[in-house]
C-alpha cells in the first residue's frame, strides 16, 4: 500500500511531467506489456502495431489509470494489465478513426492508412481490439470484462452515431454531445472506474471516479475539436481541418451557426454539407468572430471542473492532485 500524504501537505500539481514522473515505473511496466504484444508472427502486424504506439501519443488513459488506482492505495499486476489493455483499445480506434475520416498525419508522422493502405489499418485495428479481449480475460474478472465490452460497444455506437450526424448542419449541440460521450468520454471512465474495480473499492467510489473519467473525456473531445480549428498543425501532429473536410457538425460549428449572421450562417452550413477543406478559411473567419472557440472552451472547462468536484470524497494524496491537474490539461492543452 503506498501511504496517503497528509492533506496540509499536498500541494497542487503544476505540470505535466511531475505527474509523469509519479507513474514512470509502472508506465514502463505497462509499455513493455504492450510491446510483449504486439509480438506477432504475421510480419505487418508487427510492423503496424509498432509504428503506431511506438511513434508517441500521451499515453493518457493508462496513466489515468494508474494514478487513480494509486490515489486508491496502490497498483497491482492487473491494473498493468489494464492500462495496456486500455491504450489498445484506444490506438485500434485510432486506426479505424483514420480511415474513418481520411487522416492522413497521425502523432506528428504519416498516418498507418497513409503508409500501409486502409484494409491494412483496418485489419490491425482488428487485431489490437481481439488483443485487448486476450488480455483482459487473464485478469479472469467478470465485472472487468463487463465494462470493457460495455465501452466497447458504446465507442462503436458513438462512431456511427457521428457518421449519421455527418454533412447534416441541423446537428443540435445535445447530439452531439451524445456522440463525444459514447466515441470518446466512455473509454476514459473505463479506464478510472477499472482502477476502482481492481482496487476493491466501494461503489460510490467506484461511480465517483469513473463520473470524473466521463466528465475528462467530454472535455477533451471539446479541446480536440476546438483544436481543430486553432491549433497548428505542429503543435498537433494532425491535420487541421479534418472534421470541416469530412463534414463533422462539431460544437465550434454548431454554435458559429447559431450565433452568425443567416449569409455566413449559410457558408458554415453549406461547409458542413459539402464536407470540403477550400471552406477552411472562411469557415474559420466565422468561428472566430462568433467566438465558437471561445464558447467551446468554456463548456469544456465546465466539465472539467465537474471532473474535478467528482474526486472531492477521495483522500487528499500527490494522485488525487495529479488526477486534478490531469482534469485541467484536458482543457488547457495545445496538442
Ligand atoms: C486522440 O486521443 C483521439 C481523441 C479522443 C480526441 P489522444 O489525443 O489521447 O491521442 P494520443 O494517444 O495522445 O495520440
Ligand atoms: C476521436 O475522434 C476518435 C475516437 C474517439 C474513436 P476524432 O476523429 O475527433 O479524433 P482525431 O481528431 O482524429 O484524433
Ligand atoms: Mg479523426
Ligand atoms: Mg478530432
Amino acid at each position: 500500500m503506498t501511504a496517503l500524504l497528509h492533506p496540509s501537505i499536498v500541494s497542487p500539481i503544476v505540470d505535466f511531467n511531475t505527474i509523469k514522473n509519479l507513474t514512470t515505473t509502472e508506465a514502463n511496466a505497462v509499455d513493455q506489456l504492450i510491446l510483449n504484444e504486439l509480438s506477432s508472427d504475421v510480419i505487418l502486424i508487427n510492423q503496424i502495431g509498432h509504428y503506431i504506439i511506438s511513434n508517441g501519443g500521451k499515453r493518457l488513459r493508462p496513466m489515468l489509470l494508474l494514478l487513480a488506482a494509486k490515489a486508491l492505495g496502490g497498483v497491482n499486476d492487473n491494473h498493468l494489465i489494464l492500462a495496456a489493455v486500455i491504450e489498445f483499445i484506444h490506438t485500434a480506434t485510432l486506426l479505424h478513426d483514420d480511415v474513418v475520416d481520411e487522416s492522413l498525419l497521425r502523432r506528428g508522422n504519416e498516418s498507418a492508412n497513409a503508409v500501409w493502405g486502409n484494409a491494412a489499418s483496418v485489419l490491425v485495428g482488428d487485431y489490437l481490439y481481439s488483443s485487448a479481449f486476450e488480455m483482459m480475460v487473464r485478469t479472469n474478472n467478470m465485472r472487468v470484462m463487463e465494462i470493457l465490452s460495455k465501452t466497447t460497444t458504446a465507442i462503436a455506437e458513438g462512431e456511427v452515431l457521428q457518421l449519421l450526424n455527418c454533412n447534416n448542419p441541423e446537428t443540435s449541440e445535445a447530439q452531439y454531445l451524445e456522440v463525444i460521450s459514447r466515441k470518446t468520454a466512455i473509454l476514459f471512465s473505463a479506464a478510472t472506474r477499472l482502477a476502482a474495480v481492481l482496487s476493491g473499492t466501494n461503489s460510490m467510489t467506484e461511480n465517483c471516479l469513473a463520473d470524473y473519467g466521463q466528465h475528462l473525456g467530454i472535455a477533451f473531445q471539446l479541446i480536440d475539436d476546438a483544436l481543430d480549428y486553432k491549433a497548428t498543425q505542429e503543435e498537433l501532429g494532425k491535420n487541421l481541418g479534418d472534421d470541416l473536410a469530412e463534414g463533422k457538425p462539431t460544437l465550434p460549428l454548431i454554435y458559429a451557426i447559431q450565433q452568425s449572421s443567416q449569409a455566413n450562417a449559410e457558408i458554415v452550413i453549406n461547409a458542413i454539407k459539402n464536407g470540403c477543406r477550400e471552406d477552411f478559411n472562411a469557415v474559420y473567419q466565422i468561428v472566430k468572430n462568433t467566438h465558437a472557440i471561445t464558447y467551446t472552451e468554456q463548456r469544456a472547462e465546465e466539465e472539467a471542473q465537474k471532473a474535478i468536484a467528482a474526486l472531492d470524497s477521495l483522500p487528499n494524496s500527490e494522485y488525487k492532485q495529479a488526477l486534478i491537474f490531469l482534469a485541467q490539461f484536458a482543457v488547457q492543452r495545445n496538442h
